[in-house]
């Protein structure tokens, strides 16, 4: 059985997704860069293991980066899944974990990279936005995508009610996604994402419709 470790930095509600989704591999540790993390107590009642490598402690990067890969490798995990978690990581350690650590963004990448996506969708005009599950490369928010889910922006909407409408199709993929590498059927080859046995979705999403 593979395992995997989830880091976080707060609210931890698609870590929750994804501990709830009974998912075929163990979840070896819950991780976050922050002591006052929520998520952290909901995963100790899960009776899942958990750390804090708090980024306060270490003035430089580098150092923070080489102490959460050494909390990370205690747990021998196969996978790390980046759940919300709030922190730049430095190319050595993205390196580190090439082909085996995920993350979701809350926008149909490459559109609405960084930070505030809702907001700045809303301002776009963009009548479609979403979610994405990608692997992790070096570059922020632009690895190869595993998976992504498409909302309406519906007239009148804010940044607040599209994030939650955006939140319930995160906590549909991510689980989707990190199972599927945990089948053995998700990698990363040639900087490409292969998926074995998955069936195409036929059709388009379009909104407004016609
Ligand atoms: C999610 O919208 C995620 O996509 C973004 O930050 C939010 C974290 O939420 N990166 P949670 O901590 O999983 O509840």
């Amino acid at each position: 059985m593979k395992r995997y470790v989830i880091l976080i930095s707060g609210r931890g509600s698609n870590m929750e997704a994804m501990l709830a989704a009974d998912l075929p591999g163990r979840c070896a540790a819950v991780i976050s860069n922050r002591p006052g993390a929520t998520g952290l107590a909901y995963a100790a009642g899960r009776g899942v293991a958990t750390a804090v490598i708090d980024h306060q402690a270490y003035p430089e990067r580098a150092a923070f980066d080489a102490a959460l890969a050494a909390e990370i490798d205690r747990h021998a995990p196969d996978l790390v899944v980046l759940a919300g978690f709030m922190r730049v990581l430095g190319d050595d350690f993205v390196r580190r974990y090439q082909g085996g650590m995920l993350n979701i963004h809350p926008s149909l990448l490459p559109s609405f990279p960084g930070l505030k996506t809702h907001e700045a969708a809303l301002a776009a005009g963009v009548r479609l936005h979403g979610a994405t599950v990608h692997f992790v490369t070096p570059t922020l928010d632009c690895g190869p995508i595993v998976i992504q889910a498409a909302v309406p922006v519906l007239a009148g909407d804010t940044a607040e009610a599209l994030a939650a409408r955006v939140l319930e199709q995160e906590h549909r993929i991510y689980p989707q996604a990190v199972r599927w590498f945990l089948e053995g059927r998700l990698r990363l080859a040639d900087g490409r994402v292969r998926l074995e046995g998955e069936a195409t979705t036929a059709g388009a999403l379009v909104a407004p419709a016609g």
